[in-house]
């Protein structure tokens, strides 16, 4: 299983509030891509944090496409059922667990995501390496502890399909220790000095 847990980065998640959240907003449509999403938690995550930040109308308008390799063909499952381990979720703020999680009434020790949550997640296996991006009019990619498991050139080559694949001024996050390369430089601006948020800078091949 690929490490992961809900509310990973809390850093990553105040960034996509104030900077991402705002002008995403004005698009009719969003779409996001969990890029390596493991069993769920990441994109799960940020689908709550959508839920309570930009109001039910337009949250039923938003896709989040969870993709992994998957190598052993299980995450699909998971991430569809949505229960997760009660023990798993401590790090969840307390007024969010209580409004988007309950017990699984077919699993004692575990807690299953609202309803409206799991709606807006779809999981699709995938591997970032074929270089096909599973849809191109994306509003946030998000790859976090991905990238690293890549050699230099497969982890340019992915970059740039994330750039091809996002839509006007789109956004991208990757983890604190990825420094985009030199490759792609004049691509993305890094939004805040202190993170790896960026924003296409449109225009580029
Ligand atoms: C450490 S987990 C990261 C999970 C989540 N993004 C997070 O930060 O909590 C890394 C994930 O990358 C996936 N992965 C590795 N190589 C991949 C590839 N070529 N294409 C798609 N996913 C890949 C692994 O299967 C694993 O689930």
């Amino acid at each position: 299983m690929g490490f992961t847990f809900f509310f990973r980065d809390f850093q990553t998640l105040d960034l996509i509030s104030e900077y991402v959240l705002p002008t995403i907003r004005q698009r009719r449509y969003i779409n996001i891509w969990s890029a390596g999403c493991s069993t769920g938690q990441e994109p799960y995550t940020i689908a709550i944090l959508l839920k309570e930040n930009i109001g039910p109308m337009l949250f039923r308008n938003v896709r989040l496409i969870a993709s992994d390799i998957d190598e052993n063909n299980q995450y699909g499952t998971i991430i569809r059922d949505g229960s997760y381990p009660a023990k798993e979720l401590k790090r969840i703020p307390p007024e969010i667990f209580e409004r988007y999680f309950v017990p699984d009434p077919e699993r004692p020790g575990y807690c299953l995501i609202d309803e409206e949550i799991r709606k807006r997640v779809e999981f699709q296996q995938h591997n970032l390496l074929l270089l096909k991006p599973v849809r191109d009019d994306l509003s946030l990619i998000v790859c976090k502890n991905v990238l690293l498991h890549f050699t230099e050139e497969e982890r340019v080559n992915v970059l740039k399909m994330y750039y091809h694949a996002l839509n006007e001024s789109g956004f991208l996050i990757v983890e604190h220790t990825q420094k985009m390369p030199e490759a792609l430089q004049g691509h993305f601006e890094q939004v805040v000095p202190y993170a790896q948020l960026f924003r296409k800078v449109n225009g580029r091949k």
